[in-house]
């Protein structure tokens, strides 16, 4: 197991930040020949889809700092949540049952697809509890009430990951993959990128390759790629992730030097996020496409196909630019898919419209054309 860059640039976090090797790492940094001729740009990928052998992803980085804090304060339930097909509670569910811990996961509702019926088949055989909240305050009062029913029940308390796990901790992960690409960048003897894409969700990736940017002194330009609605994704509030987790290293290591981030210096693109979270467009659509055919590289629709999209508008409008990707989508699980009828019957619909389940949310009450167990499509 490769040292992680952020403890080769500065020893003095050794020991000081809970610290659990999970990741395979570095993932490979590589060229997508076919693509770069096809638009006329030279654009590279980091493939962090190949973080893990089960299920990787952007999250399997952030867990290597959360996991080891959960493991330091010995809780045996890890409550977390996300959308339908959130890939966060996924990945969630496939670490905790690697130690032996229960997973209790919470749901809000989102736009169905193929994708989030599958990730959350893969869930079930993974011994994790499913809990349906509906919308955003349904998810706020799911995780109060799970938290103290688990508190009772194992007379321990629970470990509570944010959805997304953007935590201060979790950020880690991401100032630790802006260093490692540094270094591969050095070693490889390529130039530094004009410009770094990555989806933006709960802000955590984008915030640590920022500060993870400023601390390598790697000069690309970070975009970001708004993926979720302003309230969840701005820049105040990455720039607040930033400055508090680069504060949180300075207390623990003197040696990591002062850095303080304005929103204003933040390039923040919203203009690919189209009607919401998780509703594809047309631009991610034909992005997925392109990555597909061309370099066999898995996207999605609700975050890489948009962050790629981005990208690819990028390239057009600067031929010949150095661009990377940073490609944040798990690429192979190697995960069982369970049945259905396993999960609570509020679930049911999701799989199969025919089911009729007693469902309300304050969202699909206010907005009813938005809700998908009343037939809304995309
Ligand atoms: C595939 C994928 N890409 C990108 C993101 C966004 O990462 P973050 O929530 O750290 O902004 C997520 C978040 O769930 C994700 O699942």
């Amino acid at each position: 197991m490769e040292e992680r860059e952020i403890f080769a640039k500065f020893p003095a976090l050794k020991g000081k930040v809970p610290f659990i090797p999970l990741a395979n790492l570095p993932t490979p940094l590589t060229p997508m020949e076919k693509l770069s001729s096809h638009i006329g740009a030279e654009i590279w990928v980091k493939r962090d889809g190949l973080s893990h052998p089960v299920y990787g992803g952007n999250k399997i980085r952030k867990f290597e700092f959360i996991f080891a804090d959960i493991l330091r304060r010995k809780a045996r339930v890890v409550i977390t949540g996300g959308g339908l097909g959130s890939h966060h509670t996924l990945a969630t569910a496939v670490i905790a049952r690697q130690f032996g811990l229960k997973a209790v996961c919470c749901y809000f509702c989102e736009p169905l697809g193929e994708e989030i019926r599958q990730n959350l088949l893969m869930t079930v055989p993974l011994g994790a509890e499913f809990h349906f909240c509906g919308d955003y305050p349904g998810l706020a009062l799911s995780f109060l009430w799970q938290y103290l029913r688990h508190l009772l029940l194992s007379r321990r308390p629970p470990y509570f990951i944010y959805p997304g796990a953007s935590s201060t901790l979790g950020i880690l992960g991401y100032v630790n993959a802006a260093l490692e690409i540094k270094a591969q960048l050095d070693s490889m003897g390529l130039p530094e990128p004009e410009a770094i894409f990555v989806a933006v969700g709960s802000c955590g990736t984008f915030a640590g390759l920022l500060l993870g940017a400023k601390l390598a002194n790697l000069k690309s330009r970070i975009i970001g790629v708004q993926v979720t609605e302003e309230s969840i994704a701005n820049r105040r509030k990455v720039a607040g992730m930033v400055n508090k987790t680069a504060r949180f290293l300075r207390t623990l290591a003197p040696e990591v030097p002062p850095v303080e981030m304005e929103a204003e210096e933040m390039e923040l693109w919203g203009n690919y996020l189209g009607p919401g979270y998780a509703h594809p467009t047309p631009e991610a659509l034909r992005a997925l496409e392109l990555a597909g055919e061309l370099e066999g590289l898995p996207l999605e629709t609700t975050y890489t196909g948009k962050a790629m999209a981005a990208l690819l508008d990028y390239a057009k409008a600067n031929p010949g630019k150095c661009l990377l990707f940073v490609d944040t989508f798990a690429e192979k699980p190697a995960l069982e898919v369970g049945d259905y009828h396993r999960l609570p019957k509020q679930f049911w619909p999701v799989f199969d419209p025919s089911h009729k389940v007693p469902c309300w949310c304050l969202t699909g009450w206010l907005k009813p054309g938005y809700c998908w167990k009343k037939g809304a499509q995309l």
